[in-house]
């Protein structure tokens, strides 16, 4: 019965195109594709009160988790949460003000690692898991679920500064100058990182995506220190206990470090920020290493003829690999919905030329 059942399954394209293989037509999914551009998401938030509250309803989060997936039609949808739960479930404060984005109660030294623990994780994230249960019972059958968390390097960081938006200018302080408290913090984050990552495997995830928002910007050892090994060591221990999971890296800003994040890291594939150079990533990556990315955001808030070129050149640029469509970074609340379902209506008509 099992069997017969799963032979007759429709097709992911999205893990079609991250089992190496391309379907006939590039999949899509945009990176903050349910948030404040949509007046359904905005409602649904001021029906939670706060964007946790909203986060930690499971009935309320999986409903926006599939809002833009059927709006839009995206062959992926991501999980409703933020890269900063991981940080909540281990004990800090967090708070999204108004306007101000994340705050913390910074950790910004081995002491106050105390404050952290893994006791209360799966308790507090259980929500999350949830969430996860409830959208991939109500998702259509050839939509992959997407769970994710942040790169290690990128929540510590702002776990340290205790906001986001300075160039995270505390966290290279800890790391650079006290590197074995600095590296404590990793391995705490690592723990509940793989944790965190298995229970939305086993609550129903597909895919899972590794968001480095900030791993650019440091020098060469650093990056190798901070973001390569760290992120080696998530996905060889969430590939121990989930090999058929594939996983996506995002090191925003990696530049000519991206074929060593690739070929160190273990990811099955790699989203691309907006400033990669398409040329050099083809030219960088392993043959048929399926690509993800990377129309500049703020294209789809201007609109127009320059966006659908983007979005062309982009395709054609990766014709020849398999590559899943999305932007370069996430969508801005300022994004107008009339430009996305112009971007969408092209992406459904689009047909690969033969290679
Ligand atoms: O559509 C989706 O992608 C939904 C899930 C999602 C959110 N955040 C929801 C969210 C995901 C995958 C994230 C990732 C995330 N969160 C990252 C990595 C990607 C990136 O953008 O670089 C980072 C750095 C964060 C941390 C974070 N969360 C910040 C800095 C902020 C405030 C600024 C902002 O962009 O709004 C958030 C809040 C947040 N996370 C919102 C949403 C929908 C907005 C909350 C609101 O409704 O006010």
């Amino acid at each position: 019965m099992n069997t017969v059942m799963s032979s007759t399954a429709p097709e992911k394209p999205l893990l079609t195109v991250l089992s190496g293989k391309k379907p006939k037509r590039p999949p899509f999914w945009f990176m903050r594709q349910a948030g404040r551009y949509l007046s359904e998401y905005r409602e649904m938030r001021a029906r939670a009160g706060s964007f946790l509250d909203l986060v930690y309803a499971p009935e309320m989060a999986a409903e926006v988790t599939l809002q833009p997936v059927k709006r839009f039609g995206t062959d992926g949808a991501i999980l409703f949460s933020d890269i900063l739960i991981v940080p909540h479930a281990l004990g800090q404060t967090l708070d999204f003000k108004h306007g101000e984005g994340p705050v913390l109660d910074p950790i910004t030294k081995t002491s106050d690692l105390s404050r952290l623990s893994l006791d209360q994780l799966h308790k507090i994230a259980g929500p999350v898991y949830e969430t996860v249960r409830q959208v991939k019972a109500d998702m259509p059958p050839h939509v992959a679920l997407i769970g994710f968390s942040g790169g290690l390097w990128t929540v510590a960081s702002y776990m340290v500064a205790g906001r986001g938006g300075d160039d995270q200018r505390a966290a290279k302080r800890w790391a650079y100058g006290d590197p074995e408290g600095f590296g404590q913090l990793l391995a705490l984050l690592e723990d509940a990182t793989v944790a965190y990552l298995l229970e939305q495997v086993k609550a129903g995830a597909d895919v899972l995506q590794i968001f480095d928002s900030w791993a650019g910007n440091l020098p060469e050892p650093m990056f190798t220190d901070l973001v390569i090994a760290p992120t080696s060591h998530l996905v060889t221990r969430v590939k121990e206990a989930a090999p058929h999971i594939p996983i996506i890296g995002f090191p925003r800003g990696a530049g000519p470090l991206l074929g060593r994040y690739v070929a160190e890291t273990g990811v099955d594939a790699v989203s691309l920020d907006t400033g990669m150079c398409l040329t050099y990533a083809d030219e960088t990556l392993p043959r048929n290493f399926p690509t993800q990315g990377n129309l500049d955001p703020q294209m789809v808030v201007a609109g127009g003829p320059m966006m659908e070129r983007e979005m062309a050149r982009i395709l054609t640029s990766f014709h020849s690999r398999p590559h899943i469509f999305n932007l370069g970074h996430g969508f801005v609340p300022e994004t107008p919905v009339a430009h996305v379902e112009a971007l969408v209506g092209r992406l459904h008509d689009w047909q690969d030329t033969p290679a």
